[in-house]
């Protein structure tokens, strides 16, 4: 039986993939620091799951998990766990930014650098790293440190996309960048959404269809799809006031 890892499992948008890929028969692999929230979940499922506490701030702590995960020659890893926090570059806190660093790109970073020999030597199965559509802007005022964690992984995965098409592997990689999700992101950033959100389920059920197909970048609503496409063609200046206003009425 396939086995997928699912970092953040706990809540919000890993929490759903676990659901979906369980009821498609992948046994799973269920990351994050929460394991009373993990076993409530695990509980609820009909396939096997494995629950590893991590927190993956904790670089040591990842490269840990990251030599755990071999043994379980995973064929799905959705790299989801992550943060963001608003407010000005100047007043956040530096030790939150840092943790987010840690959690949204290097955890990121090493579990793909860690697990994808495996994958390329199994030359199957798929890898998400769970971005945002913010990683697809030229920045985010106000969510400056997030904004730039996800441009850091979406800059990343798909020049991994790249080398493994290149290389005629059949692995896939790709970067889900969803616009507002309904989960608990808000609470811990502090923000309100100016959009309302999409429930988690769906934008789950899409991911998972598109990363089956092997596509490079995930984006699961038209609006979503149209501000990308646009931001290509508005000059950079223009584009970072109109982002600047949408972020100024989340706080
Ligand atoms: N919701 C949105 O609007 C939205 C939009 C675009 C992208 N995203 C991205 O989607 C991903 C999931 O977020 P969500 O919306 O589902 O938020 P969420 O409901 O707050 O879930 C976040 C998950 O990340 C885990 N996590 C956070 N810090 C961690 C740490 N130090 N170590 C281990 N796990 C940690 C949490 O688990 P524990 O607390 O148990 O550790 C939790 O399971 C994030 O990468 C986020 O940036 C969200």
């Amino acid at each position: 039986m396939a086995t997928a890892c699912i970092t953040g499992a706990s809540s919000g948008i890993g929490r759903e993939f676990a659901v979906q890929l369980s009821k498609m028969g992948y046994n799973l692999v269920l990351v994050s620091r929460d394991v009373k929230e993990l076993k409530k979940l695990a509980a609820g499922l009909n396939t096997r799951c494995s629950i590893i506490p991590c927190d993956l701030s904790d670089e040591k702590a990842c490269i840990r998990l990251a030599y755990k995960l071999r043994k379980y020659r995973l064929s799905v890893l959705i790299n989801n766990a992550g943060f963001g926090d608003i407010g000005n570059f100047h007043q956040t806190s530096l030790q939150k930014d840092l943790d987010m660093i840690n959690v949204n790109v290097k955890a990121v970073h090493i579990l793909t650098k860690k697990l994808l020999p495996g994958f390329i030597r199994r030359n199957c199965g798929y890898i998400l790293n769970v971005a945002s559509c913010a990683g697809l802007l030229p920045g985010g005022p106000y969510m400056a440190s997030y904004y730039a964690t996800k441009a850091y992984i979406t800059s990343m995965t798909c020049a991994i996309h790249e080398e493994l098409k290149e290389a005629g592997s059949r692995v896939r990689i790709s970067i889900l960048c969803p616009g507002p999700v309904s989960t608990n992101f808000n609470r811990v950033a502090n923000v309100r959404f100016s959009l309302p959100g999409i429930p988690a389920s769906f934008c789950v059920r899409y991911a998972l269809k598109q990363m089956f197909r092997g596509k490079m970048v995930i984006i699961p609503t038209l609006p979503i799809k149209a501000v990308v496409t646009a931001s290509r063609f508005v000059p950079r200046n223009m584009m970072l006031a109109m982002t600047s206003k949408q972020q100024q009425r989340k706080q």
